[in-house]
């Protein structure tokens, strides 16, 4: 089985970060951490913060622009928007319909979808899905956070290692060169749910002055317990994808994995026996950014490299709920 999705290809992509750079000194002056703690740990030494006004859908917006540039279309071309984050705008409606409106879109079909980090490939496998049933040409899908709005600014276990950004792709039926879309295998396992999350501020645990007191509203990580599941899963998801191809990850180019931390990506390159180079890298400029991990890291890595005819390219995300993900690209 090589080519489940003949017909559809990654036509543009474009990103956003916000201006303000906040590097790991500036986050020394307001918790007890240092450079020298954060490098180490997580390979990170700066990230973007959105400006307070700055919303999710601003932020999906500009990388939109850039993508629908990217793949030399217009905005009239677009006939479906999906977005994926956990950090909408507001609880309801969803992100996307603000994103339509402020794009200036079509009244066309606009959604979210909530799966964290790894939400990039499930709105990628969703968009698939829906353009290959018809009657839809060009989905634009958006992976955008403002992670710096749920973060504990005071919880120096989890503020250090997130950012916010935005990454976009035009995903298309047009026969083009580029990225053709191979394959996608999403999951999720609730059962881990508990060791990533926002504990408070849902229907389960709706906000009280005991939950802000308790900072119940922002997010809760064991990180080492997400550190062991991440390197698991990633690998797992990966190698079941390639091996659906015949494929095993030497065969790679390049592969884009979620950028949460340096030591998870060294760890998976161990376990695919597969030099750190192999992997396109830029969380020490972002940090992690969630669902916009990924198609940050992809619209850099398509303008990185001199790509030829057959070179396959492997995207791999796990994220909180817990879910996991991965897609096989071949650029043709
Ligand atoms: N600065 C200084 N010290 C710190 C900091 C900090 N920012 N944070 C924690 N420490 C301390 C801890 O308190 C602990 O001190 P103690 O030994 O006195 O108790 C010590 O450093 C070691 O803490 P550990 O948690 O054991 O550190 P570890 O080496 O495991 O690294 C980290 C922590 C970076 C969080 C790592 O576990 C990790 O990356 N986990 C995965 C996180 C991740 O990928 N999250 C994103 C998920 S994707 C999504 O959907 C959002």
């Amino acid at each position: 089985m090589e080519t489940r999705r003949p017909s559809l290809f990654i036509q543009g992509t474009g990103s956003y970060v916000p201006e303000r750079l906040v590097t790991n000194e500036d986050l020394a002056q307001i918790v007890d951490t240092s450079d020298e703690w954060i490098r180490t740990r997580s390979g990170i030494t700066e990230r973007r913060i959105a400006a307070p006004g700055e919303a999710t859908s601003d932020l999906a917006v500009q990388a939109a622009l850039r993508a629908i540039t990217d793949a030399g279309l217009t905005k009239e071309d677009i006939d479906l928007l999906i977005v994926a984050t956990v950090t909408p705008d507001q609880p309801f409606p969803a992100t996307a319909c603000l994103v339509q409106t402020k794009l200036g879109l079509q009244p066309i079909a606009a959604f979210d979808i909530s799966a964290a980090c790894t939400g990039f490939l499930y709105i990628l496998e969703t968009a698939a899905a829906l353009l290959e049933r018809g009657p839809y040409r060009h989905a634009l899908i958006i992976g955008a956070e403002k992670f710096s709005a749920i973060v504990d600014w005071q919880d120096r276990t989890t503020c250090v290692l997130f950012g916010d950004g935005a990454g976009a792709a035009i995903i298309s039926r047009e026969n083009k060169s580029g990225f053709e879309i191979i394959d996608t295998l999403i999951g999720a396992d609730g059962a881990n749910a508990d060791i990533l999350c926002i504990p408070a501020g849902g229907t389960a645990c709706p906000s009280s002055p005991q939950t802000l007191e308790a900072h119940l509203q922002y997010v809760k990580m064991n990180g080492r317990e997400v550190f062991k599941q991440a390197v698991r899963v990633m690998g797992q998801v990966a190698q079941t994808l390639l091996a659906r191809h015949g494929l095993t990850p030497a065969d790679i180019k390049v592969i884009i994995p979620h950028q949460a931390n340096v030591r998870i990506i060294e760890a998976l390159a161990k376990g695919f026996d597969l030099p750190l180079d192999r992997f396109f890298i830029n969380l020490h400029h972002y940090g992690n950014t969630s669902a916009a991990s990924i198609p940050l890291a992809l619209d850099e890595a398509r303008k990185a490299y001199d790509w030829q005819k057959g070179d396959y390219v492997l995207l791999v995300a796990f994220g909180a709920g817990l879910t996991w993900g991965s897609t096989l690209l071949k650029y043709i």
